[in-house]
């Protein structure tokens, strides 16, 4: 036979012989057959290069080393292919590389309440609920905030007029987490330890840091000894283990009805100061409405606005970004 006819010989039956092989171990011994060093097939091809004229050597030899390439990769291929898991058989291939499915995800606010949740949990304080439509007496009267204050005006609150207590009083949507404080102690015995996350309406106008609905975090610790430094230290540890790294906390005075003192919080953050929320010692005219002596139980409150922990997280800019449901937005976190 023409040697350039026996190339095309070869390379026609070593690949249908590499197609036929069922197992590696066959490939191998087709692989001997035909690449083999000693006594392959091509060994012997390559032998038929001195009987070969001057003339033609050039391009036997091209075809040749062609041949031989075409056929080593031939094998190459069915060698990944046969040692591929069984399950390639039954259609399943689990060596394919993956292909991505868009899933839905969790909404920014939620991924920030979560993880209040888990650090303040990790802190020994069990995460609570409290209602979001509320009657005066939790919202205001056992918060020590009377009848003639001005955060009780109609104006600044979210009163339901179709809607009445259970005891035929009027009732509002809840203006600060502060209520789930009242309903904890109400019904335990300290020692306390909780926080509440929750939404919480206020008529504010709205602006880039300012939502009529937004949500809060409220934690109340009670106990014989508990402290204003313990409080300190409870804000700067959840600051912390939010931000990853040590960072300041600084009490500004302030006033609310509930606590005495009472503190406007900042965290610190990068060059800035964040106001994180507003914290204090629980009242004791509070401590005694819900029937506990002063004397012998004492404890602090804080309440945070997890809004503005999420924009300054992740460099939000608006509020409204938060509330708008653009999936352009959201797909972002
Ligand atoms: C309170 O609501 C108090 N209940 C906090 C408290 C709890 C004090 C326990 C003492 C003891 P303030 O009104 O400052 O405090 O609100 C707390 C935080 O809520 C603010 O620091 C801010 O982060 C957030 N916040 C207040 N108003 C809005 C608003 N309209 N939109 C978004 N976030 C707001």
């Amino acid at each position: 036979m023409d040697p350039f006819a026996e190339l095309v010989d070869y390379e026609k039956v070593a690949l249908s012989a590499m197609a036929e092989a069922a197992t590696s171990e066959d490939l191998e011994a087709v692989r001997i057959e035909f690449l083999g060093q000693k006594k392959g097939r091509l060994r012997t091809l390559q032998s038929l290069i001195g009987k070969i004229d001057n003339e033609q050597r050039p391009a036997f030899g091209k075809q040749f080393n062609e041949t031989k390439t075409n056929v080593a990769s031939a094998l190459q291929r069915r060698q990944s292919e046969l040692s591929r898991p069984e399950s390639v058989a039954s259609g399943l291939d689990i060596t394919l590389p993956s292909i991505a499915v868009e899933h839905g995800r969790r909404h920014p606010l939620t991924q920030t309440i979560d993880e209040f949740k888990d650090i303040m949990g990790r802190f020994g304080f069990s995460v609570v609920e409290g209602p979001e439509i509320e009657d005066e007496h939790h919202n205001f009267e056992a918060l020590n905030i009377p009848e003639e204050h001005p955060a009780r005006d109609p104006l600044d609150n979210f009163y339901l007029a179709a809607a009445k207590s259970a005891a035929g009083g009027p009732v509002l949507l809840r203006s600060q987490t502060s209520t789930v404080q009242i309903r904890v102690m109400e019904k335990t015995e300290p020692p306390i330890r909780i926080v509440s996350v929750g939404r919480v309406y206020r008529p504010d106008t709205i602006d880039a840091t300012h939502s009529c609905m937004f949500h809060q975090m409220e934690g109340l610790m009670l106990g014989d000894d508990v402290t204003m430094s313990q409080l300190k230290t409870v804000l700067s540890m959840f600051a912390a283990a939010y931000l990853g790294h040590d960072v300041g906390i600084r009490f500004r005075p302030s006033f609310f009805p509930f606590t005495e003192p009472s503190v406007e919080v900042d965290m610190n953050w990068g060059e800035n100061w964040l106001e994180i929320g507003g914290a204090g010692m629980v009242d004791p005219n509070v401590l005694r409405g819900v029937g506990y002596d002063p004397e012998k139980v004492t404890g602090f409150a804080f309440g945070l606005g997890i809004e503005r922990f999420c924009m300054k997280r992740h460099g939000i800019t608006d509020i409204r970004r938060l509330l708008e449901n653009d999936v352009r937005f959201l797909r972002q976190f």
